[in-house]
């Protein structure tokens, strides 16, 4: 079972109309409540690792990760998220991942197209799955990347044209969400007209960035134990299912675990200040992302299909 394509995942997602989750890892704690949460539900997985992860753990993300995705008793597998270059994608490919994304969807049309076909046939060589993007999501917080205003959804055209031209595997649109925790103001508005146009345009799985959900009662509970949450808002239940009805099959996943380690923590941190052991104090942060992703992976209904 274990380690497997991120198209063979998401195949039988799309075969069997659920999501899977593409959860965010950093460090241990957080890649064991995934495996844990993936193990407990039996769900199909992918362990997401950005570059900043890379960078973090000064690429020792890569060996706790591709332990743990042998190891599992469920399908996983070790996917690149958001993979700005041709480099990266090769050297994570070298590495035992099954599954990049390589993302030029800020560059041109023809730009994206080129790079990302570059990438595909790279990796369709050694039997990697490739996702790519087109269209841009939101980046809001604290420092505004892409405005509302500059943000442009994903067209049923360009996303078909540009599959047919870059033959990616699997892609990821831009229908509504954002990236962070914050979506929007009040409940981010997802075009689920658009996304169903674009499932019968595109026969290739579709993704979902920027799905975490921001649930109010964690927000709550870091402000109260001192954090600071600004407008956190995120997407609503309702709306990942009715994106999966219509053909959404990855969704993935990072904030919702950053807030709910957080909470975890303040409350540890402010309830016995005596704790000086990094183990006691990152125990509830792994408990905490756990629960949080069981409660994706039944509202995706990845849970039982592995
Ligand atoms: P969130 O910020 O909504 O968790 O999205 C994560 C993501 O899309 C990573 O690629």
């Amino acid at each position: 079972m274990a380690l497997q394509t991120g198209l063979e995942i998401l195949q039988a997602a799309q075969a069997g109309k659920y999501g899977v989750g593409a959860f965010n890892t950093d460090n241990l704690e957080t890649t064991l409540a995934i495996i844990e949460a993936a193990e407990e539900t039996r769900s199909p997985i992918l362990l997401a690792i950005t570059a900043g992860a890379l960078k973090y753990s000064s690429k020792r993300i890569v060996d706790i990760a591709m332990a743990e995705a042998k190891n599992a008793t469920v399908p996983v597998a070790v996917h690149l998220d958001h993979g700005e270059s041709f480099e990266i994608c090769m050297w994570c490919i070298r590495n035992g991942f099954t599954s990049i994304m390589i993302d030029k969807s800020h560059e041109d049309e023809a730009t994206n197209i080129r790079e990302t076909r570059r990438v595909v046939d790279a990796a369709s060589a050694v039997g990697v799955s490739v996702e790519a993007e087109i269209g841009r999501l939101v980046e809001l917080g604290a420092e505004v990347i892409i405005s509302e205003e500059n943000a442009t959804l994903t067209t049923a055209d360009e996303a078909e044209r540009f599959m047919a031209a870059a033959g990616a595997d699997t892609l990821a649109i831009a229908v509504g969400t954002a990236h962070g925790p914050n979506k929007g103001r009040g409940r981010p508005e997802i075009n689920h007209e658009r996304i169903a146009e674009i499932a019968a345009r595109v026969s290739q799985p579709l993704v979902m960035h920027g799905a975490s959900s921001i649930p109010q009662d964690v927000v709550a509970r870091v402000i109260e134990a001192g954090g600071v949450l600004k407008d956190a808002v995120g997407i609503h239940d309702d709306d990942i299912t009715q994106a999966i009805a219509n053909g959404m099959c990855k969704v993935n996943v990072g904030t919702d675990l950053r807030i709910a380690s957080t909470a975890g923590v303040r409350e540890l941190l402010r309830d016995k200040p005596e704790i000086i052991d990094l183990r006691k104090i990152l125990e509830p942060a792994r408990n905490e992302m756990r629960r949080v992703i069981i409660k994706k992976m039944n509202l995706l209904q990845s849970s039982g299909k592995a």
